[in-house]
């Protein structure tokens, strides 16, 4: 055949196949708001085929596994997408299990792109005076496998008066250059006009200044973007005082993570705010912004919208857009009716607002 058969060939078998997805709900709040999440895409009538896995710490508590062996081969080979709620449980005080799991994800699979867009739904949800949804809408990229998440570092003369702690801040030219690039291709397909890049170059010049030079290299290939840079202090100040100025943002792993719980304020909470790991043309995962928040975990409180958000943004990274679309529709249509959680000034239970979601899906 020839190479444009082929294309169209493998693009039919992609419109109609049954998108294969892995679920590891993991720990506290993620058993609760991924179970109902499903639901919610199955309501779509979605073409997916959920498979769950057990990890998280009651299985690692029980057994010692985080991970399982070529658990990350399988997950590339076997399945399309993974769909992750929250690893972190106070009975593992080491988090090892949520570090081999989740950061194993995002560093094995190389899924180097963190995507976490931050819109306001309805101006009620934000904490901000005067401000509607038009004022909030940008999209932060987060660079997801390097930087001081690599770990690297060491303790000398632990618990001595001279202890020395290093903490190692690793900065790959691949690295850096490939996720501005998926930020630049990023705006230019979903019609935004700027790229920021945010660093903190005027304190740590070695790591700030490859990201200084490889951003000015990267943008001349996307004139069409406007380009800006702002530090990461003076991003805070601006996503709070005149967040309608931003579009996307790139920037490092750690000011990433940062920022992001403060965009997921302006949304509503941690409990509104959606995120996918992707490496282009591999299985990527999705998961909520949020944790597996202890306190209110196995209360039936938990803001199920962030994971049904990601649930959307998974279906349309497989091409399932009328679906991911119906999904949207239906959270913004509970977030006006006040069909939400007491977070965000409902009375519902998780399982209550994820139903009606389900329910206005399905309509
Ligand atoms: P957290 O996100 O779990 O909670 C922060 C605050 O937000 C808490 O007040 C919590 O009640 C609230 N909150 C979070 N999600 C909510 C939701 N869906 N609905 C309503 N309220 C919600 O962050 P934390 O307390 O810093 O961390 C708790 C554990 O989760 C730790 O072990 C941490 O390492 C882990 N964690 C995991 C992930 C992840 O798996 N992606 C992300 C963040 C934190
Ligand atoms: C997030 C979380 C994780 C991170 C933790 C749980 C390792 O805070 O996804 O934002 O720091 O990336
Ligand atoms: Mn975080």
């Amino acid at each position: 055949m020839l190479n444009a058969d082929w294309l169209l060939f493998n693009a039919s078998i992609f419109l109609t196949m049954t998108r294969r997805i892995a679920v590891v709900p993991g720990d506290g709040i993620g058993k609760e708001v991924i179970p109902n999440a499903l639901e919610v895409v199955r309501a779509t009538g979605a073409s997916v085929e959920f498979t769950t896995f057990d990890w998280g710490a009651d299985r690692y508590l029980i057994d010692g596994t985080t991970i399982p062996a070529d658990g990350f081969h399988m997950l590339a080979r076997d399945f399309d997408a993974v769909f992750v709620g929250a690893l972190g449980d106070p009975r593992v005080p080491t988090n090892i299990h949520a570090k081999e799991i989740l950061l194993g994800m995002r560093f094995k699979m190389d899924l180097y792109a963190n995507v976490r867009p931050v819109r306001l739904l309805d101006a009620s949800l934000c904490p901000l005076k005067n401000v509607t949804p038009d004022d909030i809408n940008f999209t932060v990229i987060r660079e997801n496998t390097e930087g001081v998440y690599m770990d690297m570092g060491g303790n000398f003369k632990m618990g001595m008066p001279e202890e020395v702690a290093t903490q190692e801040d690793i900065n790959t030219r691949k690295g850096v250059e490939r996720v501005i690039h998926f930020a630049f291709k990023y705006a230019r397909d979903n019609g935004r006009k700027k790229v920021m890049m945010s660093d903190k170059s005027n304190v740590m010049t070695y790591a700030g200044g490859l990201w200084q030079r490889v951003f000015k290299e990267v943008a001349q290939q996307y004139p069409e973007i406007q380009t800006q840079h702002m530090y990461v202090d003076a991003l805070c100040l601006q996503m709070v005082r005149d967040p309608k100025s931003l579009d996307v943002i790139v920037t490092n792993n750690m000011f990433g993570d940062i920022v992001t719980d403060l965009a997921a304020a302006l949304q509503g909470g941690l409990g509104m705010a959606a995120s996918g790991n992707i490496h282009p043309g591999r299985t990527s995962m999705f998961e909520p912004v949020h944790g597996s928040a202890p306190p209110i975990a196995g209360k039936n409180m938990a803001n199920p919208m962030g994971s049904i958000l990601t649930a959307a943004m998974m279906l349309a990274h497989l091409g399932l857009n009328a679906e991911a679309q119906k999904i949207e529709n239906a959270v913004l249509d509970a977030v006006r009716e006040k069909k939400t959680t007491v977070d965000v000034g409902g009375s519902l239970g998780t399982k209550e607002c994820a139903a009606w979601i389900a329910e206005r899906v399905a309509k």
